[in-house]
């Protein structure tokens, strides 16, 4: 089985490869940008591994490792708008660069460059894969349209929370790695160890990704930090602080949730100040751990070779511990 650094040096230059479509430019140039962006690449090396997992031809399912890439790309295009987020991987936002107009329509083509990528090669199980496809597209969506009702809603519960990060980003994670082990035809057994691995995982990964937009070191974050305060965000950290809060801090952050007109700056200090207060971050860092720990659990129903598992949870483990 190939390393995390051969299979990650596979799928750039697979993704440098990908031409996406010339005219009009307009339409095709964006894609290119965001896909130039880098980032981890998480989806396709989870692919790529569940798939080596059981066979050495990893090559061969290159297109269907950079689907998921892509329509995680397209995901982010349109979140940004959503967020009105700045910055992505350290450059300026789609819809920043160009405009929303333009960020909505190149997402919506990507959406198609992804289907395509799914069924290239005409892959025997490549209805069972669009099936299971389709249903997680549409819980990304599902989850994204929770997400924004969520920053209008008072009272979100920690199971509101769990359930809403479940769709828009975990079932991508359990997606990518039960793809893998489809392509590989494996049986329905690992194909659903792997996916629960990969929920599990997606839950710790989302839990990460609320922390580091508060506590990130900005400079290797690529994000605003702080984006998740300013748009009242209902974050597992919220959530929490609202909870544990004492009658003083309840209504210091009930104050800036109320709030329209704001300095973003003071306002994120403020609620960060009370989260330390409150020690948000190991509450939320236990949590995280937690749901890497019952990842890990799956992994192990997984009935492949060791060696090969450990280089996945190797992998998975170093989500942990990521400052971006
Ligand atoms: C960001 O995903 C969106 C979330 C689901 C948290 P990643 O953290 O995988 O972003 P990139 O692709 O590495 O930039
Ligand atoms: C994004 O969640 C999940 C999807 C794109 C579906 P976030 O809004 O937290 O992702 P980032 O932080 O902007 O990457
Ligand atoms: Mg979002
Ligand atoms: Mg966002
Ligand atoms: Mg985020």
């Amino acid at each position: 089985m190939k390393s995390t650094e051969q299979l990650l040096e596979l799928i750039s230059k697979e993704i440098d490869q990908q031409k996406y479509g010339a005219e009009p430019h307009e339409l095709y140039e964006p894609i290119r940008y965001i896909m130039a962006l880098g980032g981890k690449r998480l989806r396709p090396l989870l692919a790529t591994m569940s798939y080596s997992l059981f066979k050495d031809d990893v090559a061969s399912i290159l297109p269907q490792a950079i689907a998921v890439e892509v329509f995680h790309n397209f995901t982010l295009m349109h979140d940004d708008i959503m967020d009105e987020a700045p910055l992505r991987r350290t450059k300026p936002t789609v819809h920043e660069k160009w405009n929303s107009n333009t960020a909505i329509l190149s997402g919506d083509v990507m959406l198609v460059k992804a289907y395509e990528m799914l069924i290239e090669n005409e892959h025997p199980a490549a209805i069972k894969i669009l099936k299971a496809f389709n249903q997680c597209a549409s819980e990304v969506c599902e989850g994204q349209q929770f997400d924004m009702d969520f920053e209008n809603q008072a009272e979100v519960t920690e199971e509101s929370y769990l359930e809403m990060i479940r769709l828009k980003t975990a079932v991508l994670l359990g997606f990518s790695l039960e793809m893998g082990a489809m392509l590989a035809e494996s049986d329905s057994e690992n194909c659903k160890a792997l996916r629960d691995f990969g929920i599990n995982i997606g839950l710790g990964f989302q839990l990460k990704d609320d922390l580091l937009d508060v506590y990130a070191d900005a400079s290797k974050f690529g994000k605003q930090v702080g984006g998740d305060i300013i748009a009242n965000k209902k974050t597992f950290l919220l959530i929490s602080a609202l909870k544990l809060a004492n009658k003083k801090q309840r209504a210091a952050l009930d104050g800036w949730i109320g709030k329209t007109d704001f300095e973003p700056a003071e306002k994120v200090k403020a609620v960060t100040k009370i989260y330390d207060e409150l020690d948000i971050r190991s509450l939320t860092e236990n949590k995280m751990n937690e749901y890497f720990q019952k990842g890990f659990q799956s992994l192990r129903k997984v009935n492949a070779p060791l060696h090969k598992k450990a280089i996945l949870r190797g992998f998975a483990e170093s989500l942990i511990d990521r400052e971006k």
